[in-house]
């Protein structure tokens, strides 16, 4: 089982970069671990998702609000976040050629469970109970606490003064936010803001393709509310995330809630519900649902001076807000979308591979083709049907390479819902062929009613 479902991520990663979804970041240079570009047809995915998440939670919402704040903050926000002495994770090291390895990743890829409830010490312990060695069979050394963020300097001078960090989450630039959307827009309680936006962690092992990079993006909402109903804006939030993620086509049955323990939980959490999905690579979190409490909103009232009371309307009553926040991280629920769509089949004793994305997130929807691309009135037909679908929805390929077979194949596996081929009837009636990516069956329709 584990091996067929290595095959499948091998499978799935080998496509990605084959066919122009995702290539590894810095790939003429050998790389650079944790980091990955966006092809062609990956950006298009990843904007989709986006535009869903957007729409889905910001747009179509009266009680939302969106925001793109600045990837450099201040170095006192990740002070005040707790980032700056908690956001770390434990490291250790092969005694003789130095390599690092997070602690945690050596005993679970040495079988051990329940990892996640263990304190650096037990872990450390258990290390040299079970004679666990590094990858290259060296003694591990004693862990030490690493911090994930990434350091730079702001200006020209380094000194203490202008260290920022490049975020590690989006929801600080919420947080920071949050007086200036009150004070322009007055919402009422309970209100939301939602960003979408890069996040850098300093990962000491990226691995599984994109799943734990050092760069991706989150898509985050803090929605403050009345501490007194937390539990069942909670809950709402809870639904809403379901329901998001079936309308993306994963499937229930992929889908595990767990509830986290309050050992296990982020220095901010009164509560957390991690998402998680089984990926090839095992189930692993896909997303988080937190309540925040007034953990952030408090600290910036204490540490910046500015007052985050906001005033309950009619009533007279000052609170500093509570939070719920769902937080998604845009790569996770993209590879969750790929390994869901991603199928192996036979179409007439013919094996094929086919992404069966959902039609709203296909980076292509339509592929137009003459059936000959050397017959000019084919061609010059065909260039008017993929106008006319270009000029409807945009997303439409122009494709008269190779056969129709190996078109049906290559577009097949980047996904393309419909295929529409314009042959000599066309010239005669107007109708084309359209052929669908699930079941590859044909049928003829009106041009006008594509
Ligand atoms: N603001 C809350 C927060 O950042 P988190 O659980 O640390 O919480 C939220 O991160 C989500 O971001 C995760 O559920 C995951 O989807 C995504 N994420 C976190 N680290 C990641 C990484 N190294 N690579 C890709 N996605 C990551």
């Amino acid at each position: 089982m584990a091996d067929q479902s290595d095959n499948k991520m091998a499978k799935i990663v080998s496509l990605a970069k084959r066919r122009g979804f995702i290539y590894p970041g810095s790939d003429v240079y050998g790389g650079l671990a944790g980091t990955w570009d966006y092809g062609p047809l990956g950006v298009e995915l990843k904007r989709k998702i986006e535009q869903l998440w957007w729409q889905r939670f910001v747009e179509s919402r009266d009680d939302m609000y969106g925001v793109d704040a600045a990837i450099l903050m201040n170095q006192k926000v990740w002070q005040a976040s707790g980032h700056a002495d908690t956001f770390v994770d434990p490291l250790c090291e092969d005694t003789v050629n130095h390599k690092r390895y997070r602690t945690d990743h050596v005993l679970k890829d040495a079988g051990v469970k329940d990892v996640e409830e263990m304190t650096m010490e037990q872990m450390d312990q258990l290390i040299e109970q079970k004679g666990i060695k590094s990858k290259d069979g060296n003694v591990l050394s004693k862990s030490k606490t690493f911090n994930m963020m990434f350091k730079t300097n702001v200006g020209a001078v380094e000194s203490d003064e202008s260290i920022s960090y490049l975020r590690p989450e989006t929801a600080q630039g919420i947080f920071t936010n949050y007086k200036n959307v009150v004070d322009c827009f007055y919402p009422d309680l309970p209100f939301g803001i939602g960003q979408i936006g890069k996040a850098f962690r300093n990962e000491i092992s990226p691995r599984d393709f994109v799943f734990r990079s050092r760069e991706f993006n989150q898509m985050e909402i803090e929605y403050f509310i009345d501490p007194e109903n937390w539990e069942a804006e909670f809950e709402k939030w809870r639904k809403d995330i379901w329901q998001f993620l079936l309308d993306l086509g994963l499937k229930k049955e992929n889908i595990h809630e767990l509830e986290v323990p309050a050992a296990d939980r982020a220095h901010y959490s009164k509560r957390t519900i991690d998402f998680e999905f089984d990926y090839p690579i095992g189930r692993e979190e896909l997303m988080g649902l937190a309540y925040r409490t007034d953990f952030d909103l408090s600290n910036i009232d204490r540490d910046s001076g500015k007052k985050m009371e906001y005033i309950v309307k009619g009533e007279n009553r000052r609170l500093i807000p509570h939070v719920i926040e769902p937080s998604i991280g845009l790569e996770r629920l993209l590879m969750a979308i790929l390994v869901t769509a991603y199928n192996e089949d036979e179409i007439d004793g013919n094996k094929r591979t086919v992404l069966r994305l959902p039609e709203q997130l296909a980076p292509i929807r339509y592929a137009v083709s003459p059936l000959l691309k050397n017959k000019p009135e084919l061609v010059k037909k065909a260039r008017q049907v993929y106008q006319i679908l270009k000029d409807k929805f945009g997303n439409v390929m122009w494709d008269d390479s190779g056969n129709i077979g190996k078109r049906y194949r290559k577009q097949d596996e980047i996904g393309t819902p419909y295929c529409v081929v314009i042959d000599f009837d066309t010239l005669e009636d107007d109708t084309v062929s359209i052929r669908y990516r699930d079941d590859a069956s044909q049928k003829r329709v009106k041009i006008a009613e594509l």
